[in-house]
C-alpha cells in the first residue's frame, strides 16, 4: 500500500513537471512569436520608408512645377531666361562633312527658319554667353560659301551663340588681301551690334565636330587645328591660319591684323607674332574635336604667294603698333542683306 502511494506521488510529480514544461514551451513560443512579428513589422516599415519618402519628394516636385501663365498675365520672357550653359545640350559631336552633293541657298534658307535677316541668330531658351561676329574674307567663292552656310548655321545654332555672319567681299580683281578684309569685318560688324567676340574663318573650312565651339576663350583661339589638307595635324606649332577667334579685348591688344600683306601667305604668322609679343598664348581644342575639312580648289587668281612675306614676318614687333586696326582705310561699296549672311563689298585699295 505504502509502495502504491509512493508510486502515485512520483507519477503525480512527473505529470506536474511535464505540464509545467508544456506551459513553459507555450510561453517561450508565444514570446518568440510576438518578438518575431515585431521585427517583421519593423522590416516592412523600413522597406516602405524610401517609397514614402519618394512619394513626398514627388509631391514636392509636383507642387514646384511652374504654373501655366494666365492668358492675359504679361510675361517678361527675357527676365526669366538664364545664361546658356558651358556645354550646349544639343551638340551631337562628330559630323559627316562632304562636298559631293550641290547645295542651294534656298535649301539652306529653308533649313534655318530661325535666322534673322543678315544671318543673325540668338538662342530662344537662354541668353548666349557671347555675341560673336563670324567674319569671312571673300572673293568669287560662291560655291564654297553655300557649303559653309549649309554646315555652319545649324552648328552655330546648336552652340547657342548670339551671332551674325559677315562676308567681306573684296571688290575688283586686284591682289587679294585677307588680313585687311578681316580688319574690315571687325570694324563693320561693330557698327551693327555690340559684338564681344570675333571668329575669322576661311570660306572653305568646315568643322567636323560641333563641340569645337566658335566662340572666344581666355587666350586667342586657333580653331582649325587638324585639317584634312595637313593630314589632320598642325603643319607647324605656330600655325594660326584657317579659323581663329579673338575677343574684342584680345584683338585690340594686338592692334588688330596687318593691312599690308598682299597675296597669299604670312598674314596668319604675323598675327601669331602679334599675339605672342603681347604675352598671350594660343588656346586650341583637342585634335579630334578640332578636325575640319577643306573644300579642294585651284589657287585663286590674283592670290599668288607674297614674296615679301618672310621679311614682313621678321619685323612684326616693329611694325604692329603703326599697322593694324588703327591705320585701317577702305571704302564700303555695297551692303547686301540675305537671310543667311550680310555681304559687304569693299574697296581695299592697292599695295
Ligand atoms: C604661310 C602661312 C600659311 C601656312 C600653311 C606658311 O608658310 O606663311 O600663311 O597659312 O604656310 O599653308
Amino acid at each position: 500500500m505504502r509502495d502504491t502511494t509512493l508510486n502515485f506521488s512520483g507519477l503525480h510529480r512527473t505529470c506536474s513537471l511535464v505540464v509545467l514544461l508544456c506551459f513553459l514551451h507555450i510561453f517561450v513560443t508565444v514570446i518568440y512569436y510576438v518578438r518575431n512579428s515585431d521585427s517583421k513589422q519593423a522590416f516592412v516599415q523600413n522597406q516602405q520608408t524610401p517609397q514614402i519618402h519618394r512619394k513626398l519628394t514627388e509631391q514636392k516636385v509636383t507642387t514646384e512645377e511652374p504654373r501655366a501663365p494666365q492668358a492675359n498675365a504679361p510675361l517678361n520672357v527675357t527676365e526669366k531666361l538664364e545664361t546658356c550653359p558651358d556645354n550646349p545640350p544639343r551638340l551631337v559631336g562628330p559630323l559627316r562633312v562632304e562636298f559631293s552633293d550641290p547645295v542651294t541657298l534656298d535649301l539652306v534658307r529653308s533649313q534655318n527658319p530661325e535666322l534673322q535677316l543678315g544671318g543673325r541668330f540668338k538662342p530662344k531658351d537662354c541668353i548666349a554667353q557671347q555675341k560673336v561676329a563670324m567674319i569671312i574674307p571673300f572673293r568669287n567663292r560662291d560655291e564654297h560659301l553655300k557649303y559653309w552656310l549649309y554646315y555652319l548655321h545649324p552648328i552655330l545654332e546648336r552652340q547657342q551663340l548670339d551671332y551674325g555672319v559677315y562676308v567681306i567681299n573684296q571688290e575688283g580683281d586686284g591682289i587679294f588681301n585677307r588680313a585687311k578684309l578681316l580688319n574690315i569685318g571687325y570694324a563693320e560688324a561693330l557698327k551693327e551690334y555690340d559684338y564681344d567676340c570675333f571668329v575669322f574663318s576661311d570660306v572653305d573650312l568646315i568643322p567636323m565636330d560641333d563641340r569645337n565651339i566658335y566662340k572666344c576663350f581666355s587666350q586667342p583661339r586657333h580653331l582649325s587645328v587638324s585639317m584634312d589638307k595637313f593630314g589632320f595635324r598642325l603643319p607647324y606649332t605656330q600655325y594660326f591660319g584657317g579659323v581663329s577667334s579673338l575677343s574684342k579685348t584680345q584683338y585690340l591688344k594686338i592692334n588688330g591684323f596687318p593691312n599690308n600683306y598682299w597675296g597669299w601667305g604670312g598674314e596668319d604668322d604675323d598675327i601669331f607674332n602679334r599675339i605672342s609679343s603681347k604675352g598671350m598664348s594660343i588656346s586650341r581644342p583637342d585634335g579630334m574635336i578640332g578636325r575640319c575639312r577643306m573644300i579642294r580648289h585651284e589657287r585663286d587668281k590674283k592670290n599668288d604667294p607674297n614674296p615679301q612675306r618672310f621679311d614682313r614676318i621678321a619685323h612684326t614687333r616693329q611694325t604692329m603698333a603703326g599697322d593694324g586696326i588703327n591705320s585701317l582705310k577702305y571704302k564700303v561699296v555695297k551692303v547686301e542683306k540675305d537671310q543667311l549672311f550680310t555681304k559687304i563689298t569693299v574697296d581695299v585699295g592697292n599695295p
